[in-house]
């Protein structure tokens, strides 16, 4: 059977070019880039050139790049390294939305237990913030604003440029957690006024385990490991080498042209859904939402049982975020722009990749229509 993978926003597949460029690092070029010798070098150049290449997509400098396991620990990195960095100082205010992904909503109520006071600010009925709303929320003891830039669920990309230049403004720090957004959307820390930056390999056809965080130059954050005082002290550990290099392949291997084959793609999967009674899209449908992201309610049946259909098609979707598809609690994401718990388990996502063909979305278009006809036949409420 054919196999279609439509749940990119979880992973993707890795590039066989990222593959490649990987390989020898994990054979013959194995060495720890904190050693002296020859192979101890050749890890540390190739270490520096990776970071370079990550530094320049956003507009960053290379010293202003610190690599991470991935996503979870730069955006845990960025927000408890900065709360503890301020201390004692009345700076313990964290502004925030009630869409973020669980990494960091866990994060802040965490933060919450060591006397920070986080603001949850809500979002509109397609998932924006209102840059408005965080100018009203920040107060003289506001310490940072943290952000999702693209969303993981329904595709919404925030305003940075606007919400940077509030921060910078009245001078409290922004992060962004781009993990969805990376390659996908405009990232410059300069002009967007960015102070940290979440970025990961695993969602761009990269390594899993692998992330960034740019610390907008001068910033103070204290450490969450020590150790061997790697990345500037930052973050002991020895560096991941071949993941990293695969990180930077994963960045110079995406192309803008991906991004206009992915919108192309979506917007085929969301018009033929569309076109199915009863359906409705979650997130906007204009150029704020990111290219590879579709997120429908098929109301009146539930999301997990199409899913289930679909997989039995051999087509991979999901109904959330996959980190928390082990609960049975509703999407926070949909709650906050509105559905009720009913609704939102009428959803269903299916997020794309470069690698997905207009083939397989007529294939998926044409299950979809059978799959819920059946579904709705079988369903007491029509
Ligand atoms: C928006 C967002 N932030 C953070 C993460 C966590 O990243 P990682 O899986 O690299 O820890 C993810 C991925 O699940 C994500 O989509």
């Amino acid at each position: 059977m054919k196999q279609i993978y439509l749940d990119n926003a979880a992973t993707t597949q890795v590039d066989k070019k990222v593959i490649e460029v990987m390989q020898p690092y994990f054979s013959e070029k194995y060495g720890n880039a904190s050693s002296q010798h020859l192979k101890g070098q050749e890890a540390k150049r190739a270490l520096e050139e990776s970071r370079s290449v990550i530094a320049r997509s956003i507009g960053a400098r290379s010293d202003e790049i610190i690599f991470t396991s991935g996503g979870t620990e730069s955006n845990n990195l960025a927000l408890k390294g900065l709360f503890f960095a301020n201390k004692g100082t009345g700076k313990n205010h964290i502004i925030t939305t009630k869409i973020e992904h669980d990494c960091v909503m866990n994060a802040c109520k965490w933060l919450e237990e060591q006397g920070a006071r986080v603001t949850y600010l809500n979002v509109d009925e397609q998932g924006f913030v209102d840059p408005e709303d965080i100018r009203k929320a920040i107060t003289p003891e506001t310490l940072v604003v943290s952000i999702i830039h693209g969303n993981n669920e329904i595709g919404t990309i925030q305003p940075i440029g606007e919400i940077g230049r509030i921060c910078r403004e009245k001078q409290v720090y922004f992060h962004i957690d781009a993990c969805q957004s990376y390659t996908k959307a405009r990232i410059n820390v300069k002009k967007q006024n960015l102070d940290f930056v979440t970025l990961n390999a695993h969602k761009i056809h990269g390594p899993k385990g692998v992330g960034a965080l740019y610390i907008r130059d001068g910033v103070k954050i204290e450490p969450l490991a020590h150790g061997g005082r790697h990345e500037k002290n930052l973050r002991s550990g020895t560096e991941n080498i071949p993941g990293i290099i695969g990180f930077a392949k994963a960045v110079k291997t995406s192309r803008n042209s991906d991004i206009k084959k992915m919108e192309k793609l979506r917007d085929k999967l969301i018009n033929g859904i569309l076109k199915i009674q009863n359906t409705n899209l979650n997130g906007p449908k204009d150029e704020n939402r990111l290219c590879n992201n579709i997120n429908v309610c098929f109301n009146n049946i539930e999301g997990e049982a199409i899913g289930g259909y679909l997989d039995a098609y051999g087509i991979s979707s999901s109904t959330g975020s996959a980190c928390s598809s082990h609960t049975l609690e509703s999407s926070h994401v949909l709650k906050a722009i509105g559905l009720s718990d009913l609704q939102a388990n009428t959803s269903l996502r299916l997020s794309l990749s470069k690698f997905n063909k207009e083939e397989e979305i007529d294939y998926v278009l044409e299950v979809l229509n059978k799959v819920v006809g059946k579904l709705r036949r079988m369903s007491p409420v029509k």
